[in-house]
């Protein structure tokens, strides 16, 4: 068991990583100033895996358990699903001192997160990610949201967890195509680590894909003390933490046009991080072996570097939905060199089309 800890003064907290934490978690929520109501959420398939066994630890440790069940996938990341836990949580009497308890992936983590910010003005919330992806990145640094038709992370809040609790054990029941999607995050942060971080995952690429243990672990300790660097500096997103958005422009009009369902959130980061790499050859000089290492990269992983099936036209008028827009500018997260992103507003946007064209194809997928 290591820790890796979220230095943000009185909101600061442990990403515990390890094996068997179900019972780690409950006992911290145990020795807490917690109220003895908590509420659960999760998604179905985790439900089927997981639920049961999270649920008896707590109940072992005194807790009265309210449980809300959430469909798989994106689509529960919705005002209407918060809506069903905000019932639930009234139903239940939870009150302020009652921890909303996030169990899987992103989707749940964020959705549970975000009621936990506005039920009663804010409850504590704990993160159990089960994906790859959340372990890495959404469970780490208090970004919670729900999505609006018009675009990804629309309805959100800075709400930062009380704990995470990544158990590494079980990253092994994640399907092929959910585990390379949790690779992309970790491939999108070696870019803005730099320091021989896409050698490393270049070695280590054999072991990664055996889901060897020792492996991940040390990549998710390593991603999270890279994000708690960033979100130490920059907790509201007002300077460098945007650089975690590197491939996301593109990536989220990709996964908003593939409506949330053709590509995963880490196949269009995937996709998204090649056309971020390449309007950097053009506008902040990197050197084109880069984005061929990334590329070969993102391939060996499994993972797409073109989207099929998305319309270029609508997927342009979608990236202007970017929360990173402001003043009818779009802003881009460009890589100089690994280990060197900046910030551009003035990428002309015949460019951004050029390139958007190149990844999309209007074919069948
Ligand atoms: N808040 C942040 O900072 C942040 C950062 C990155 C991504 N995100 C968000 O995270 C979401 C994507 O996360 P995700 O990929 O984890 O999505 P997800 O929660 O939908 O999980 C992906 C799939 O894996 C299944 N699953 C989960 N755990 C499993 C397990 N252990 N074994 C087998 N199947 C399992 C789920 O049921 C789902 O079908 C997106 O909505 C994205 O916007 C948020
Ligand atoms: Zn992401």
């Amino acid at each position: 068991m290591r820790a890796v800890k979220i230095k943000l003064g009185k909101r600061s907290y442990d990403v515990v990583i390890g094996h068997d934490l179900f019972t780690a978690a409950a006992s911290f929520l145990q020795k807490g100033d917690y109220s003895k109501k908590a509420l659960l959420v999760t998604d179905s398939t985790v439900n089927r895996l997981y639920a049961d066994k999270l649920a008896d630890a707590l109940r072992e440790a005194g807790f009265a358990l309210a449980k809300i069940v959430v469909p798989s996938g994106e689509e529960a990341k919705s005002l209407a699903w918060a809506e069903k836990i905000y019932d639930t949580a009234i139903e239940g009497k939870l009150d302020r001192q009652s921890p909303f308890i996030a169990l899987g992936g992103g989707v749940p983590g964020d959705l549970t997160g975000f009621a936990a910010a506005t039920y009663m003005r804010g409850v504590p919330f704990i993160q159990i990610p089960t994906t790859l992806l959340a372990q890495v990145d959404a469970s780490v640094g208090g970004k919670v949201a729900v999505n609006h038709p018009a675009g990804k992370n629309m309805i959100g809040a800075f709400h930062q967890p009380d704990a995470v609790f990544a158990d590494l054990a079980s990253l092994q029941s994640l399907s092929p195509r959910d585990y390379a999607s949790g690779l992309a995050e970790i491939v999108k942060t070696a870019c803005l680590e730099g320091g021989g971080r896409l050698d490393f995952l270049a070695e280590q690429a054999g072991r990664i894909e055996e889901r060897d243990e020792e492996v991940l672990s040390s990549l998710v300790a390593g991603a999270c003390a890279y994000k708690a660097k960033i979100v130490e500096d920059d907790e509201r997103e007002t300077g460098v933490r945007m650089f975690l958005n590197l491939g996301h422009t593109y990536g989220h009009a990709i996964e908003t046009e593939g409506g949330f369902s053709l590509y995963t959130h880490g196949e269009a980061v995937s996709i998204g991080l090649r056309g971020a790499l390449l309007l950097s050859g053009e506008f902040a000089s990197l050197a084109p072996q880069v984005t061929t290492k990334v590329s070969a990269l993102l391939e060996k992983f499994h993972l797409p570097l073109k989207a099929s099936g998305i319309d270029p036209e609508r997927a342009y008028q979608a990236l202007w939905h970017d929360k990173k827009a402001v003043d009818e500018k779009l802003r881009w997260v460009l890589l100089k060199k690994p280990g060197d992103a900046l910030i551009s507003k003035d990428i002309p946007l015949l460019k951004v089309r050029e390139v958007l064209a190149g990844l999309v194809e209007n074919g069948k997928h």
